[in-house]
This record gives C-alpha cells, structure tokens and sequence, in this order.
C-alpha cells in the first residue's frame, strides 16, 4: 500500500486554490464556507463511499450541510456592513472538478483507507484552526469594535465548527480502531 499524506489530500484541490496561505478578511471566510459546502466535504464524501465507508459519507454531507448554513449566517452580516467576496473560489473549484475528482481517484486507486485516513486529519486541521484561531479572532475584532451582535454570529461558527472537530476526531479514532463499518462489495 503506497503511503499518502496530507500534502497529496491538498494537493487534490491543488487546481481550485489560488494561494492556500492568502491572508483572508471575515468577508472572504463567506467563500470559504462555500467552498466547503460545495467541494471540500462533498469529496470527502465520495472518497469514503467508494473506499467502502457510507457512515464517514454520510457524516462528511452532514457536516458539509452545516458549513453552507454558516455561509448564510456571514452573508447576512456583511449585507449590513459591506458586500462580501462573491465565490471566487468557490467557482475556480467547480470549474476544475473534474480535474480534482481524477487527482483524488488516482489517490483512492492506491490507497482507499489511507485516503480515508488523511481525509479525517485535513477536516481536523481545518475544523481547529477555524474555532481556535479564525472565527475566535474575528469575534474578538468585532467585541473591540462594539458590535455585538456580529461578535454573538462569530461565536456560533465557533461553536459549531468546534463541534465539528469533536466529531472528526471521534470518527478518526473509531476508523483507527477499526469501529467504522465497511459496506459489503
Ligand atoms: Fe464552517
Ligand atoms: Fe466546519
């Protein structure tokens, strides 16, 4: 079994990202919700259906579910404070899907539960440093400017992303000890 790593898991996405260490304003995170409503968590999905893991699909399109609602919670506070980043992103992905679905497939072609894996550990990584670093920061920003009510938002989406963690993590170490069902070929 080849190894992979999670370099090879964002390498996938490679033709979707303009720069992955872009610093982004709060506008732009409105993208990134998007981008993980409708690309990143959708082919997590798939990667665990075809490795033979419909539990880890499923929990993928749950949580994908629930980072198209905070894409709706940022875009109703940036129509009261300014216009937002519209999707740029978000559409480079969609225009080379097809591209990041045949990089993704060579992967799964060597190493199904490796990909698996891997695929737990980038949604990790990405669910902490939202509720750690990004929306906590942004909250913060928006308490020192009194806005309130924008600071309540950002602290949902931590919560939230928080919880999301939680449940990549379970789901890791359930999959580690082979607690995941497989589906019968
Ligand atoms: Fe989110
Ligand atoms: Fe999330």
């Amino acid at each position: 079994m080849s190894e992979i790593t999670e370099e090879m898991i964002f390498q996938c996405f490679a033709a979707a990202q303009s720069s992955p260490d872009a610093v982004r304003t709060a506008e732009s995170f409105v993208d990134v919700e998007e981008y993980e409503n409708q690309i990143m968590y959708p082919e997590f999905a798939r990667w665990a259906k075809s490795a033979g893991y419909p539990q880890l699909a499923t929990l993928f399109m749950k949580v994908a579910g629930e980072e198209k609602l905070h894409a709706v919670w940022l875009r109703e506070l940036y129509e009261d404070i300014g216009v937002p980043e519209r999707g740029e992103d978000t559409q480079r992905a969609v225009d080379a899907l097809t591209t990041i679905q045949a990089n993704c497939d060579a992967l799964i072609a060597m190493n199904p539960d490796g990909v698996v894996e891997k695929a737990l550990r980038v949604a990790i990584s990405v669910e902490e440093r939202e509720y750690r670093d990004i929306y906590p920061r942004f909250r913060d920003q928006a308490q020192a400017r009194g806005d309130l009510r924008e600071a309540e938002v950002y602290q949902r989406v931590v919560d939230s992303e928080a919880q999301h963690a939680d449940w990549f993590r379970a789901a890791l170490a359930d999959f580690e000890a082979g607690r995941v069902a497989a589906a019968a070929h």
